[in-house]
């Protein structure tokens, strides 16, 4: 029997604490090589970019595979979301494949919950903090979730290339958080904040990285191919750059790659994981004036422990359909 979950079940069951909380054990799992995580395997066609992610977690006991795509033009052609993901869970013991889930809902907590922890354990920490937000879209809200979970959070602004959708975020998620969110007008604006998200589809950088003020912590996760960077070369050179995998910034990340193809930086600018900062093995945020920067790829490793999360959860409160495949 495999038990179905649809993407209502899975928003039903995953709070955003409860994501960060296992999505930062798996961090642990990676850095202390109780993980296995092969490199994601990309599929291109003419209109996006399929990925096949594998992973598991031994402490966790989470085996799962995830298959996501990113169509960019899915939202205006066809009124589907950008990203699209199921994701199987498998018994470890067995190999079985215990349940199927939908993944959207899925990989926006779970990318929101690794910048949740990033901010956590990299952002300064003091009351009414402002956000800067880059992106109105499905990753966009997660993101402010999760850093809204870490901090304390007064205004919000918000900047999307898509004026009305920017509209539309600042709405539904003042109604959904209370905390005062207004559409920026001029970069200024969302660059003058003390915690600063990348969450766009764009392929090329989205504001000049020497408006960034001393001591923000940045989490860029829109882009994750090597082609394409929404960080400019002078962001990069300016922060201390912590990413979700050293594999896969160096493999996967253009907002890394492309500066060091220039020749603008050196691979010694990779300055630690995220795990092993979580762990005290390299330390993180060392002065108030710094900026930190946070680099999400997206991992197999995210998925596999939040889709163990919601199973778990779904069996405890009776969510779900039991089907024989
Ligand atoms: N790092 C990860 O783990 C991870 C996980 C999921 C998705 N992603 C990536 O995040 C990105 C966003 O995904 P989504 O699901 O939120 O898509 P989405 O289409 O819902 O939102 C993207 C938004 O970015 C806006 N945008 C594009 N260019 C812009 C610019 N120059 N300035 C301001 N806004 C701009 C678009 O108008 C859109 O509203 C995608 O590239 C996706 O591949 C990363």
């Amino acid at each position: 029997m495999a038990l179905i979950l649809t993407r209502e079940d899975v928003i039903k069951v995953l709070s955003m604490k409860d994501c960060m909380e296992v999505v930062e054990k798996a961090f642990v799992e990676l850095v202390n090589g109780t993980a296995d995580l092969p490199l994601r395997i990309p599929i291109k066609s003419p209109d996006g970019l399929s990925l096949y992610m594998p992973a598991y977690l031994k402490e966790m006991k989470a085996l799962a595979c995830k298959v996501v795509a990113v169509y960019k033009d899915n939202p205006a052609r066809f009124n589907l979301p950008t990203t699209i993901g199921k994701v199987l869970l498998q018994n470890p013991e067995t190999g079985e494949v215990i349940c199927i889930m939908d993944g959207g809902y899925l990989t926006a907590m779970r990318t929101g919950a690794a910048s949740g922890v990033a901010t956590k354990y990299l952002a300064n920490d003091k009351p009414n903090m402002i956000v800067g937000i880059y992106g109105a879209g499905v990753q966009a809200k997660a993101q402010l979730l999760a850093v809204a979970e870490a901090r304390n959070i007064q205004i919000v602004y918000v900047c999307d290339k898509a004026i009305e959708l920017a509209a539309k975020f600042a709405v539904e998620m003042n109604e959904q958080l209370n905390i005062e969110v207004r559409v920026a007008t001029k970069h200024e604006q969302v660059l003058d904040s003390d915690i600063l998200i990348a969450a766009t589809s764009s392929p090329t950088p989205v504001f000049d990285g020497n408006l960034v003020k001393p001591g923000t912590h940045i989490n860029g996760i829109g882009s994750h191919t090597p082609n394409a960077r929404e960080l400019d070369t002078e962001l990069i050179k300016r922060s201390k750059f912590i990413g979700d995998s050293r594999e896969a910034c160096f493999k996967e990340a253009g907002d890394l790659m492309i500066p060091l193809q220039e020749g603008s930086i050196t691979e010694s600018h990779f300055y630690a994981e995220l795990g092993e900062i979580i762990t005290g093995k390299v330390p993180g945020r060392t002065t108030a004036d710094e900026i930190t920067l946070f680099k999400s790829n997206g991992l197999a490793i995210q998925d596999a422990a939040t889709a163990k999360l919601v199973y778990d959860k779904a069996l405890e409160q009776g969510v779900g359909k039991e089907i024989e495949l």
